[in-house]
């Protein structure tokens, strides 16, 4: 007899089709600052590279090539402080994947713990574990055991916030007494604005020790790739060998031609630069307009997302900036306490942003909804 699909939570971004007709509605189309998916092209130098790799007759390599793991390895070390064997790596066919299998490839039967306000794939991956999943921010909220997985995620989504490295350093003490496993999630690493992200995994804070640590890092966001769908998970020899054992026998293979298009990507650091300054000038731009527009900006030091309120319940927010034919999150989609928030990503246009800013500061521009229309 086959088990019952697990309960999942609704799918969040279904309940914003009201807003988003409302929003775009709007004269001059809507500004979609809901979803963080990048708009900008993929650099020349990764597309080049996935053009070379076009001819890819064979079955590709589940622990990758060693070019690519040389290249990833070499990132960590120049931008993230981090030296690591190259064994000790494993691409995977993106981290929303890998987020939402990790506990099962792990065998996670017990607590999957991840924060408070966080990106909802990681109570998903619990649930499909059969895990319990459980929101706490400090080692004080998991009591004497602590959980058998624990995400943390900085720079963060939803919020921006970052974990200083006192924290994690307090963290990897506390799990090294423990048989928790803790999974950094630093897929916004590089996109840091107010504050310095520094990963779980940098040698000053581990000393080289990477028992009981991953490291998860996805090019979606550095590197303009979320449709080649790419990311890597490394650290505990032990347990990324057992990672790999379960994906040979499992196929989970990332393709022959995007690995040589991630290897491309690791290796330069002069686009994601690029991209940097777009972003930074994006949310230079934002910054004021928000302000004006009545909104306080809680963490938004890093990432692609400005957490803002307006001191009322995110659905109200909601609907005030579609009617201004912006669309943003909703805070409750990444848990109870962002009931008063909203998540404004950076990711659009220049044109697209220009446009939220000149609506934000001249709300004279709102338009009302479509006949029959409402955004709930
Ligand atoms: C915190 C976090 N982790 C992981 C992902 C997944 O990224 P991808 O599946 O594109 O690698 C996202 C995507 O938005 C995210 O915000």
């Amino acid at each position: 007899m086959t088990r019952a699909a697990p309960q999942l939570p609704d799918f969040p971004w279904d309940s914003l089709a009201a807003a988003k007709a409302r929003a775009a509605a709007h004269p001059d189309g809507i500004v979609d600052l809901s979803v963080g998916t990048p708009v900008d092209p993929t650099p020349d130098v990764v597309q080049e590279a996935l053009r070379r790799a076009a001819d890819s007759p064979g079955y590709p390599t589940t622990h990758g090539t060693d070019e690519l793991r040389e290249a990833i390895a070499g990132w960590l070390a120049r931008r993230r402080g981090v030296t690591l064997d190259p064994r000790a790596i494993l691409p995977v066919i993106g981290t929303k994947e890998l987020v939402a299998w990790l506990p099962t490839l792990l065998g996670v039967r017990g607590t999957v713990g991840f924060p408070e306000l966080a990106y909802p794939t990681y109570e998903v991956g619990a649930l499909l574990a059969g895990a319990a999943a459980v929101r706490g921010d400090s080692t004080v909220a998991w009591g004497p055991i602590g959980p058998d997985l624990l995400w943390l995620n900085s720079p963060a989504n939803p919020t921006g916030a970052v974990l200083p490295e006192e924290h994690l350093a307090k963290v990897i003490q506390w799990a090294r007494t423990r048989s928790t496993v803790v999974a950094s999630d630093e897929c916004y690493a590089g996109l840091e604005w107010d504050a310095a992200a520094p990963s779980l995994l940098a040698d000053r804070l581990t000393g080289g020790d990477h028992t009981g640590l991953l490291l998860v890092h996805s090019l979606s966001k550095r590197s303009n790739m979320a449709g080649y769908r790419f990311g890597f998970v490394a650290g505990d020899p032990a347990l990324v060998a057992g990672l790999l054992e379960v994906a040979k026998h499992a196929g989970l293979m990332v393709p022959g031609p995007v690995q040589a298009a991630a290897a491309a990507a690791y290796r330069d650091d002069a686009h994601a630069l690029a991209q940097w300054d777009r972003y930074a000038e994006r949310r230079a731009a934002l910054l004021p307009a928000l302000a004006t527009a009545g909104f306080r900006l809680d963490h938004s030091e890093a990432g692609l997302y400005l957490w803002a309120t307006e001191g009322r319940p995110c659905t109200e927010t909601v609907d005030r900036l579609a009617g201004l034919g912006i669309l943003v999150a909703p805070g409750d989609f990444y848990g109870p306490r962002g009931a008063e928030h909203v998540r404004i990503a950076l990711t659009a246009t220049d044109e697209r942003i220009e446009a939220a800013v000149r609506r934000l500061t001249c709300p004279e521009e709102a338009v009302e909804p479509p006949f029959g229309a409402s955004s709930g």
